[in-house]
């Protein structure tokens, strides 16, 4: 990510930190916790997040961990955040279950961005929220999303502004989800768009083919 983007995204998610107390979703800039379950939802019921280890890139104060933690066994869970504030936060909520001991995962959280770095395979690759902002470089979503599905052993699902609804801002961007469904499809056979949970929202779920082992 650009350094001029990056300073945009953290003065963003700053202003709001003052503006607001705890682990309000407001502060992630989702406009209330039920934007934020809503994607959570879709993302939870598109495929078995049973035994999987998953990452969740641009996790936030990691609400995803805790939503997936309360329905699925996961197998263990990473966040990155490149705020440090959210993973300082995050860290200490999820430290060793010491403050939220209703946690059944383990889980790890690591500062950064994400687009910079080189991702560790994990069954499950999750976005949420985290690809709306806008870039200064055209390849951006692109990019990322090759990254992505190139970490996830499995499955790779992540959300995007709808175009058809959303109009474009200064720090946010909507997409086509006909245009995104497409470029995804170059790369996967399986690919899902799912779209009836929120009119301002899609989400995209590419599954890569289980590799059959012939032991002879
Ligand atoms: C809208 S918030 C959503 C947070 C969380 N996924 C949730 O739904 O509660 C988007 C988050 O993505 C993070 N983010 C965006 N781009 C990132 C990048 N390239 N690397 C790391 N974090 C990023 C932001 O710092 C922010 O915390």
């Amino acid at each position: 990510m650009h350094l001029l983007d990056r300073l945009e995204i953290y003065l963003f998610h700053r202003t709001r930190l003052k503006k607001w107390r705890g682990r309000n979703a407001k502060i992630l800039g989702w406009s209330d916790e039920t934007a934020q379950s809503k994607r959570f939802q879709a993302i939870a019921t598109a495929t078995n997040f049973n035994d999987r280890s998953v990452l969740d890139l641009g996790c936030g104060f990691g609400d995803l961990f805790r939503y997936l933690d309360e329905i699925y066994t996961l197998d263990s869970y990473t966040g990155i955040d490149q705020h440090r504030p959210f993973i300082q936060t995050t860290k200490k909520r999820f430290a060793q279950h010491h403050l939220d001991p209703s946690t059944k995962t383990a889980s790890h959280f690591i500062w950064g961005d994400f687009s910079q770095m080189t991702l560790k395979p994990h069954d499950i690759v999750v976005a949420s929220g985290s690809l709306n902002y806008r870039s200064r470089n055209d390849d951006y979503l692109s990019s990322v999303i090759n990254q992505m599905y190139q970490a996830a052993d499995k499955v790779l699902i992540f959300n995007l502004l709808n175009a058809d609804v959303f109009p474009p801002q200064p720090l946010l961007v909507s997409y086509n989800k006909q245009a995104i469904y497409r470029y995804c499809k170059l790369q996967c056979d399986d690919v899902s768009l799912i779209d009836d949970y929120a009119e301002e929202d899609f989400t995209i779920v590419m599954r890569k083919p289980v590799v059959q082992c012939n032991l002879y």
